[in-house]
């Protein structure tokens, strides 16, 4: 079989030599990449690279070998284009539909799925008109990376530096597997909640839960590749953030329901798959507990933290918006499950079993879905992945 031909196209950013990693391990994984600078990236990696490491020329104009018609049939062949970093400026041709040069001819010319990692300065990533450059090409099918929070060039730091060249490896990986699928949540905003809140008790002691976040990460990024921006609201997990996802990190019940409720105010969809802890103590010690000799401990009295699933569900924060919640449960789950659907009033709940060697911090999960109609959608035991990708399968057609 011939291998996938992908086309990494590489603009005129700092970002550029970042470009060299995704590159290797785009070959290493058995793809033929061919590499489409532009000028302005050869002023930053050279042609040289790009080709010893592609094993083809590395082109930037459309007046070489011409009678290939490089500029048609480069975009015509692929079965994907990667654009990595991308630049402000890309970003606007592509939106506009320039095609001034190798790569953005190549980009008109593409019907296969479109990434785009742009890495910038947060000014030129804030601006006006590349926001609407970036939802204009989101709105068309482009997977378009929210730039990760970082160290940027020169001593600034801020939102537009490029994810991990690994990261957005995986992302090219999962669109890939995609095959001909339509992005089905194109310029969609979605919110996924993930990970354990923790409910301190003193400085240094909580109450907290076993999720590792795995599943709501699993969430983000299928997400991503399906085409959605997608904030994702973490509870103390410690895997590295996605490439692609606005990520906000939280600590407790009461942040999380912030942090969610904030970023819930345009979402098409909120899947609450964190575990958030239903209590927490009623009082915080503002220096350790300390235990006395001859003393029992005191008793610790709890409260009851907000419960965000069914806020979220009877008050949308927009019409149509979609709410999943996530049920974990020990025993009964089925009919645990119908109940807690019936009582948070959300659109799904996913219903899964846990205890302390299942499903917490496992790389795989088995769960049923369930639906206000009585619908059931058994997903059978394998990868967090493809749960979350059956959530989404049931979220997008219900979409408005
Ligand atoms: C040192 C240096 C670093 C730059 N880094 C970036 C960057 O990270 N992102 C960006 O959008 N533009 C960056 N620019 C500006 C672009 O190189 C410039 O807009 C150029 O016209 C982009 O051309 P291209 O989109 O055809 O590659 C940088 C320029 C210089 C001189």
């Amino acid at each position: 079989m011939d291998k996938p031909k992908i086309v990494l196209g590489v603009s005129g950013g700092i970002a550029a030599y970042k470009a060299c990693e995704l590159l290797r391990r785009l070959t290493e994984s058995g793809h033929d990449v061919r590499v489409v600078p532009t000028e302005s990236a050869l002023h930053f990696v050279g042609e040289a690279t790009w080709s010893a490491l592609s094993g083809h020329p590395a082109v930037t104009q459309v007046w070489e070998t011409v009678h290939e018609v490089p500029h048609v049939r480069i975009g015509q062949q692929a079965d994907l284009v990667v654009v990595a970093p991308a630049t402000a400026d890309m970003l606007a041709k592509a939106a506009h539909g320039l095609a001034d040069d190798l790569l953005t001819n190549t980009l008109l010319t593409a019907r296969c799925p479109v990434v785009f990692a742009p890495a910038m300065h947060t000014e030129m990533w804030e601006n006006a008109a590349t926001q609407e450059n970036v939802a204009t090409l989101r709105r068309r099918g482009a997977v378009v990376l929210e730039p990760a929070v970082g160290r940027l060039t020169g001593v600034d730091t801020g939102k537009g530096r490029f994810p991990e060249p690994g990261e957005i490896f995986e992302v090219c990986r999962r669109v890939l597997a995609r095959g001909a699928q339509a992005p089905d949540l194109a310029g969609r905003h979605v919110v996924v909640s993930a990970g354990g809140t923790r409910e301190p008790l003193d400085p240094v002691r909580y109450l907290g839960n076993r999720s590792s976040g795995k599943q709501g990460y699993a969430l983000a990024r299928t997400a991503v590749a399906r085409g959605a921006r997608v904030t994702l609201v973490a509870a103390n997990s410690e895997l590295p953030d996605p490439a692609g996802v606005d990520v906000v990190h939280v600590g407790t019940a009461v942040q999380l329901r912030e942090a969610v409720l904030k970023a819930a105010a345009d979402a098409d969809a909120v899947v609450m798959a964190a575990a958030v802890a239903d209590f927490r103590p009623a009082r915080y010690a503002e220096g350790k507990i300390k235990k006395r000799d001859g003393q029992e401990p005191e008793p610790v009295a709890l409260v009851r933290n907000p419960d965000v699933l069914a806020e979220l569900s009877a008050d949308r924060a927009r019409p149509g918006q979609i709410v999943v919640g996530f049920a974990a449960e020990t025993d009964d789950v089925l009919a645990n499950g119908r109940a807690k659907l019936a009582r948070k009033g959300c659109d799904l709940l996913v219903v899964n079993e846990v205890g302390e060697r299942r499903t917490f911090g496992s790389e795989e999960n088995e769960a049923v879905v369930l639906a206000p109609d009585g619908t059931e959608t058994p997903v059978p035991h394998g990868p967090k992945e493809a749960l979350a990708d059956t959530v989404w399968d049931l979220v997008s057609p219900c979409l408005t």
